[in-house]
């Protein structure tokens, strides 16, 4: 452990490039928040329920097992969450080529995405409540066009709300969509006793390999509808929807409804430590996915993700909102995770 300017910074390995850190972030309410600089990821949040500080995601007890994790926890992602079909888009009439790292598509940016690449501390503005992470994607990095220079912000507020800020820049066209890909399970052992509500009517219809069809599907009372707060488990579990349990749980993108950003997209409840979650975004979406494929020494469903994004696949769906990012325009979006105890 050292102190960095009174905010603590636990140095816990050292490669031959650069260190790996974690960063604490703490307020007065007792809620932390551990940020490290692989993957720019959130590490840890605690909150506290009944005074005992209780993990509200699913992750690693130490900060190197990281290095070789498969399931993007709490990792950002990029440059392109989600899936881009067969790794393949048009940008400006030039056609260009990813990694295909899930069958013969590109997910969450390539096999050498952002989740697995140390990003910079900004040390100067370091304080227990705020740490920026940025990170510079050379162009061509995993066959995307223009030098990215991005950055994540996480501030832990007074009334226990986390803000992710990314802002990103670029030298060349090019496309762009981050998230945030914690898991999240609210203290409780899986995600499958959590109520999920959202603000979704739609959402993106995909075929088996979870790529859209380029069809928005209205959703009003199917078992996709959650406009009133549902049990995760329960609905897994007794759907009759054949798309469902071909994935095994969720793992679809919803269409956000454009409501104000001051109105909660999605609200997480455990009944069980009187813990609401609520996810306020600028971005068009949210995959909800349900953990299926977490795995050794984790478990499916053990936590869900939550990840405000835009449209899969809007590089090969010109109807899509746009995650093309051209020279002189600033990219910028925003997702607050704010905790409250319902007691
Ligand atoms: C995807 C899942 C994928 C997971 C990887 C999610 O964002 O939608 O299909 O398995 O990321 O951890």
């Amino acid at each position: 452990m050292s102190e960095l300017a009174g905010k603590m910074v636990a140095e816990v390995a050292t490669t031959l490039e650069t260190t790996l850190e974690t960063v604490r972030l703490t307020n007065d309410y007792g809620m932390s928040v551990e940020i490290i600089n692989f993957g720019g990821r959130i590490k840890s949040i605690k909150f506290p329920v009944n005074d005992k500080p209780t993990q509200m995601i699913v992750g690693y007890t130490s900060a190197q097992d990281y290095l070789k994790d498969d399931f993007y926890l709490g990792a950002t992602c990029g440059r392109v969450c989600n899936r881009i079909a067969g790794g393949k888009f048009k940008l400006d009439s030039k056609q260009y080529q990813l990694p295909q790292n899930d069958g013969e598509n590109c997910l969450h940016g390539g096999d050498d995405n952002f989740s697995l690449r140390y990003w910079k501390i900004d040390r100067e503005n370091l304080t227990s409540t705020s740490v920026t992470l940025s990170l510079i994607s050379p162009d061509g990095d995993q066959g995307f066009p223009g030098e990215l220079t991005l950055s994540v912000t996480y501030q832990l507020n007074s009334d226990n709300k986390l803000s992710i800020q990314y802002l990103a820049n670029t030298d060349l066209a090019t496309v762009i969509n981050l998230t945030n890909h914690a898991y999240f399970n609210l203290g409780e052992k899986n995600c499958k006793s959590l109520y999920l509500q959202m603000m979704s009517s739609s959402m993106l219809e995909t075929d088996a390999a979870n790529i859209p069809t380029g069809k928005i599907v209205t959703i009003e009372d199917t078992d996709y509808d959650f406009k009133e707060p549902v049990c995760i488990g329960d609905r897994q579990h007794n759907t009759q929807y054949q798309s469902l349990k071909a994935k095994n749980g969720y793992d679809q993108c919803f269409v956000l409804d454009k409501t104000d950003f001051t109105e909660p997209k999605a609200i997480l409840t455990s009944l069980e430590n009187q813990i609401s979650l609520s996810v306020y975004t600028d971005q068009s979406a949210i995959q909800l996915y349900t953990g299926f494929y977490l795995a050794d020494p984790f478990s499916s469903y053990q936590g869900l993700c939550l990840e405000a994004q835009n449209y899969t696949d809007a590089e090969n769906n010109e109807h899509f909102p746009s995650n093309i990012l051209k020279p002189h325009q600033e990219y910028q979006r925003k997702i607050i995770y704010k905790f409250e105890s319902i007691t």
